[in-house]
C-alpha cells in the first residue's frame, strides 16, 4: 500500500519495540480511514496484542522530544510530540460493560478488537510487523465502503449501537462530515435504538452535534437526526419547527426545512460555530408565537424576542458554554429581523445608528445571518432581497465612518451620574443613561462630553435631582 502516511519515525520505532516485547501491533481507526480519504491526521491509534502501556513506555524511551501519559484504569497510554498524538491500547474483547456503562478492559485478539468497532470504515487496520510493514487488513470490506461512501456497522447494527449508543450520533456525524450514505439496515437501527441515547451524557452528544454543525452541509446530519427521531431525544424545540398548517387556504413555510437551508447557506459564509448556532435558533420561537389572524394569515409576532429568551435555557440543557458564545447567539437571534427592517425607503440615520449600537461587535455576523435567511425559490425576489441588504450594508458603512458608533459608549457613565447628583444606585440613573444614549443616537445632541453633561443635568432636574456642588 501507499506508505506516504507512515513516514513518521515512530512507526518504525513501534514496530521494533513491539517485536522486542513479542507483541503484534497495528495502526487502527481514524488514521487509517483518513489516509485513504487523503485527509491529513496527526492522531494515531495503535492496538497491540499485549500491553499498550508497556509498548508505549518502550517507544517513548526511543523517541526524542516526546511526553508520555499513562491511564492505568483504562489500560491505555499516550505519547505526545509537538504536533502528533499517539494512543496505545491492548487488543480488547468488548468496549463496554452494558450494565455499568464503564469501559471494560478484557484482553482479546486482534480480530476481537476489530469486531467491536463502530463502522466498517473504522475497522481498517495497517500491520506494522517487520515482515508485512504497511499492509492493509480489511476484515469487513471497509475499503469498498469508503470508495462507495457508505456508513455501515461491521456487526448487526442493533448490537453495535447497544454496545455504545453514542455511535448513532457518530454514524450521522460521519455521514454529514464525509457526505456518505447510511446503509439501510444501519439506518433502521438508528430508528429502533434512538431511545437508548438517553444513557449517554449530554456533553458527549453535544460534542458530536457540534461536529455535525461544523461539517460543510449540516442539513445532511440534521435530516438523519430528525428521521431517526434522535433529535427528539435532546432537542424538542427544533423538532417543533417541522410541519405546515393550512387555514382558510393559507399555509406558512415549514420552519424546520427553512432553518436547515439557512444553516447550509450560513456555512458557505462562516466557519464560526456560534454564528451557525444562531442560524439554528433564529426562528426557534416561531412555533410558540404562531397565530392565525382571520383574513390576513399566519403571524409569528415577537418570535425574535421570545427566541432570544429561549437561547439560554437551550444552551444550559445542551451543556453549551453560557458565557460569551451564548450572549452572542442570543443577540443575533434578538436582532435577526432588524437589518431587513432597514431595507424600507426613507430610513433615517438614527435607525441605522441604533442598529450599529445594539449589534456592537456582532454587526458583521448579523448581516451574514440576514443574507443567509433569504430562502425564497423565486430568483428575481432573491436577487432583490440580497441587493436591498447590500444597500443596508453600504448605508451602515457610511454612518459608521461618520459616527464611529460600533463599540461606542455614551461619554458619561452611571457612576459619574451618581456623583453629579450625589445619589445611590437606583432607577433614576437608568432613566438618565437611556435618555442620554437615545439623544445621541437620534442626533438630538452631538456626541461629546460637554453637550452630554448639559443634557444629563437637564434630565436630572426633570426628575427633581439637585447637582452636588
Ligand atoms: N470507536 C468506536 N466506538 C466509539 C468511538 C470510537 O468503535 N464510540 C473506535 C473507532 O474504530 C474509531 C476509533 O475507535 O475509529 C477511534 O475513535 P476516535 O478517535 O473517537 O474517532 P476517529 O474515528 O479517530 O474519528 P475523529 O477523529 O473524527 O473523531
Amino acid at each position: 500500500m501507499n506508505q506516504n502516511g507512515l513516514t513518521h519515525p515512530i512507526f518504525q520505532l513501534v514496530s521494533e519495540a513491539s517485536k522486542s516485547l513479542g507483541f503484534k501491533t497495528y495502526i487502527v481507526g481514524g488514521y487509517v480511514r483518513d489516509l485513504h480519504l487523503n485527509r491529513k491526521s496527526k492522531d494515531v491509534d495503535f492496538v497491540t496484542v499485549g500491553s499498550g502501556i508497556e509498548l508505549a513506555q518502550a517507544v517513548q524511551k526511543r523517541l526524542k522530544n516526546s511526553s508520555l501519559s499513562i491511564f492505568k484504569n483504562f489500560g491505555t497510554a499516550q505519547i505526545k510530540t509537538a504536533d502528533w498524538e499517539f494512543e496505545f491500547v491492548g487488543a480488547r474483547k468488548e468496549s463496554y460493560d452494558r450494565k455499568s456503562r464503564k469501559p471494560k478492559v478484557e484482553d482479546g485478539t486482534f480480530e476481537d478488537d476489530i469486531h467491536r468497532r463502530d463502522f466498517t470504515i473504522n475497522t481498517l487496520a495497517i500491520s506494522i510487523q517487520k515482515d508485512d510493514f504497511g499492509s492493509l487488513i480489511d476484515t469487513f470490506n471497509g475499503l469498498s465502503d469508503l470508495k462507495n461512501k457508505i456508513i455501515r456497522t461491521p456487526l448487526d447494527p442493533v448490537v453495535t449501537f447497544k454496545d455504545d449508543p453514542l455511535r448513532m450520533m457518530r454514524a450521522i456525524r460521519f455521514a454529514s462530515q464525509l457526505d456518505f450514505k447510511i446503509e439501510s439496515s444501519t439506518k433502521e437501527a438508528l430508528k429502533s435504538e434512538a431511545k437508548s441515547l438517553s444513557i449517554i451524557s449530554q456533553e458527549r452528544i453535544t460534542d458530536e452535534l457540534n461536529k455535525i454543525i461544523l461539517s460543510p452541509k449540516p442539513s445532511i446530519g440534521f435530516k438523519h437526526l430528525f428521521d431517526a427521531k434522535l433529535l427528539h431525544e435532546f432537542f424538542p424545540e427544533m423538532v417543533k419547527l417541522q410541519g405546515v398548517e393550512i387555514r382558510e387556504g393559507k399555509g406558512h413555510k415549514d420552519n424546520f426545512y427553512h432553518t436547515l437551508q439557512v444553516l447550509d447557506q450560513i456555512c458557505e459564509r462562516t466557519e464560526d460555530l456560534w454564528v451557525r448556532w444562531a442560524a439554528i435558533l433564529h426562528d426557534i420561537a416561531k412555533p410558540p408565537t404562531k397565530r392565525f389572524v382571520k383574513g390576513e394569515g399566519w403571524t409569528f409576532h415577537g418570535h425574535e424576542d421570545k427566541g432570544s429568551r429561549m437561547v439560554k435555557p437551550i444552551f444550559a440543557r445542551l451543556k453549551l458554554p453560557l458565557g460569551a458564545p451564548m450572549a452572542k447567539v442570543r443577540k443575533l437571534v434578538q436582532l435577526h429581523l432588524r437589518p431587513i427592517a432597514l431595507t424600507k425607503e426613507n430610513i433615517t440615520d438614527s435607525a441605522i445608528r441604533r442598529l450599529i449600537f445594539d449589534a456592537g461587535e456582532h454587526l458583521d455576523d448579523l448581516l451574514i445571518l440576514c443574507k443567509s435567511d433569504i430562502t425564497t425559490k423565486n430568483k428575481l425576489k432573491e436577487q432583490r432581497f440580497q441587493k436591498n441588504l447590500r444597500n443596508v450594508e453600504h448605508n451602515i458603512a457610511l454612518v459608521e465612518e461618520r459616527d464611529r458608533i460600533r463599540n461606542w459608549q455614551p461619554p458619561i457613565k452611571g457612576d459619574e451620574i451618581m456623583n453629579l447628583f450625589d445619589i445611590k444606585p437606583g432607577r433614576e440613573i437608568g432613566i438618565v443613561k437611556t435618555a442620554l444614549k437615545d439623544a445621541i443616537l437620534d442626533g438630538i445632541i452631538p456626541n461629546n462630553y460637554n453637550d452630554a453633561l448639559k443634557f444629563v443635568i437637564e434630565q436630572g432636574k426633570k426628575l427633581g435631582l439637585q447637582i452636588h456642588e
